[in-house]
């Protein structure tokens, strides 16, 4: 089954635990897009959306689903969303769509996180996907340097101004072994908007789209 097929696979079976009245957080990506597509089957079901991106938001409108303002939202939230990486932790590297600062306030402020992905996703250790961080284009040069005394190699990630109005540094060759620590130390840089580092809001539930079907993690230390 072709990688595309898995990701329909897990973003389809997601649409199970979405609840009468509720309201859907929506991430980024081509995994999301699949959950999008299938959530407008039910959007009579659901109260409404919150959208992490501009791209997210163009495909909500196009099937006609009600998006809403987080800050004016007082329900709970199921927030769905893909991963870039995932380790056995559930700790993430996220943000290849450059989505990555809305998805972590989303998912912050969500009662409940859904990860959808499929099976290449998942490692032993995070970092072999580049790690994106937003900045504020200011602190290019400064932050650029705290990077590389950390052992990374980081790269702007070219003809790219983000819905907040930042750039983003690729990082790679950066093998992650302390998840926490980095993204601590990540974030302490002034100019850091987000690292796309998910070491401490982690997902509830992951579903994996893998060659022998649909699996379901649920995460007990949450
Ligand atoms: C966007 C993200 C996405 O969740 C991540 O890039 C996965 O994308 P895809 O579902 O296309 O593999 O973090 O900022």
């Amino acid at each position: 089954m072709k990688i595309d097929e898995l990701k329909k696979k897990a973003a389809l079976e997601a649409i199970k635990y979405i609840k009468d009245n509720s309201i859907v957080g929506i991430g980024t990506g081509s995994t999301v897009s699949y959950f999008i597509k299938a959530l407008s089957f039910i959007k009579e079901k659901i109260s409404g959306v919150i959208s992490s991106s501009s791209t997210s938001s163009e495909q909500i409108k196009k099937y006609g689903l009600k998006i809403l303002d987080l800050n004016k939202v007082c329900s709970p939230i199921i927030y769905v969303d893909g991963a870039d990486e995932i380790n056995n932790k559930m700790e993430m590297i996220k943000g290849g769509g450059a989505a990555l600062t809305k998805e972590k306030i989303i998912a912050a402020a969500a009662t409940q996180f859904i990860c959808i992905i499929d099976e290449s996703k998942q490692v032993k250790i995070l970092g072999n996907f580049p790690l994106p961080i937003e900045i504020i284009p200011m602190s290019y040069s400064y932050i650029k340097n705290q990077i590389i005394k950390l052992g990374g190699e980081p790269k702007l990630r070219k003809n790219l101004i983000t819905d907040n109005g930042n750039i983003i540094l690729d990082v790679y060759k950066f093998k992650i072994l302390d998840p926490i620590f980095i993204e601590e130390k990540i974030n302490s840089f002034p100019g850091v908007v987000t690292v796309g580092l998910f070491s401490k809001i982690k997902p509830d539930i992951v579903i994996i789209g893998t060659q022998s079907g649909v699996k379901t993690l649920f995460n007990k230390i949450k």
